[in-house]
């Protein structure tokens, strides 16, 4: 017996643009499947369709065909209630704009995941705790966004994006904003929770650095995959070099 593999993509295309409107298609039948626990990179050139991917995947936007199984449900046929309810249990997302509410402070974006599951104000505390320490932002937690620095508010948002443990984590480009060292400790935090927690993370970057803490990184042009290469045991050091090669010959 074999597992259910946590993503199953089939074919999928996305157009965007109307019907006898100027139309653009971003996704051209994109085919992968990611198995529960892999950490997995996307990258590829701008405007290849890495966000639009990632968007039909986490149940952000509507493919125009194709379907996307997530843990063996095909989350393109869910609508309303049921698509808030798999958001809110199985996916967490960090997103390059971090996507904070101003109108909460920092703790109550990290809370907001576990306060739309309905879990009770201690068990929040806890976890709240607990997670900001583990990203050095205690001293942070009564701020509003607008009085953080660009790193601060990745870190809140990453905060928010793993505090209620999903099974799949979804970034795009989550260290964007990020100088080197921020960059690293939260590769660092990803990885430790790739490997302690089991969580699948799906990551979307440009940056080689980022991409060498995946295990297995598949290249997207122009709206199709066009190579996958796989860390296998290397180093993480080697893995880099590798990637940088896969670039020099693929993003032309
Ligand atoms: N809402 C939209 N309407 C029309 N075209 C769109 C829309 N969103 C994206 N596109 C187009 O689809 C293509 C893929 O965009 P996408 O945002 O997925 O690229 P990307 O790989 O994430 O790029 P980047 O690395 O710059 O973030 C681009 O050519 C873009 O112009
Ligand atoms: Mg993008």
């Amino acid at each position: 017996m074999t597992n259910t593999p946590i993503i199953n993509v089939t074919d999928l295309h996305k157009t965007y643009g109307k019907k006898g409107e100027k139309q653009y298609e971003a996704l051209k039948g994109i085919n992968f499947k990611m198995e529960s626990g892999e950490f997995v990179g996307i990258m590829g050139a701008s405007g290849s369709g890495k966000t639009t991917l990632l968007n039909m995947l986490a149940t952000l936007d509507k493919p125009t065909s194709g379907t996307v199984e997530i843990n063996g449900q095909d989350v393109t046929k869910l609508n309303g209630n049921k698509i808030s309810d798999f958001r809110a249990h199985q996916i967490g997302f960090i997103f390059q704009d971090f996507n904070l509410l101003e109108t909460l402070t920092a703790y109550e974006n990290i809370a907001l995941p576990l306060s739309l599951q309905g879990v009770n104000r201690k068990e929040i505390g806890t976890a709240v705790a607990q997670i900001a320490q583990t990203l050095s932002i205690e001293d942070l937690l009564d701020k509003y966004p607008a009085e953080l620095s660009g790193g601060q508010k990745q870190r809140v948002a990453a905060a928010r994006g793993i505090i209620a443990k999903p099974a799949l984590l979804f970034g795009d480009e989550p260290t964007g904003a990020l100088d080197s060292n921020s960059a690293r400790e939260l590769l660092e935090l990803l990885k430790r929770i790739n490997y302690e927690q089991l969580i699948s993370i799906l990551l979307v970057t440009h940056d080689p650095f980022s991409a060498s803490y995946c295990d297995r990184i598949l290249f997207i042009k122009d709206g199709v995959i066009g190579q996958e290469i796989k860390r296998d045991g290397r180093s993480r050091t080697e893995f880099y070099q590798e990637i940088l090669e896969q670039l020099g010959t693929f993003e032309q």
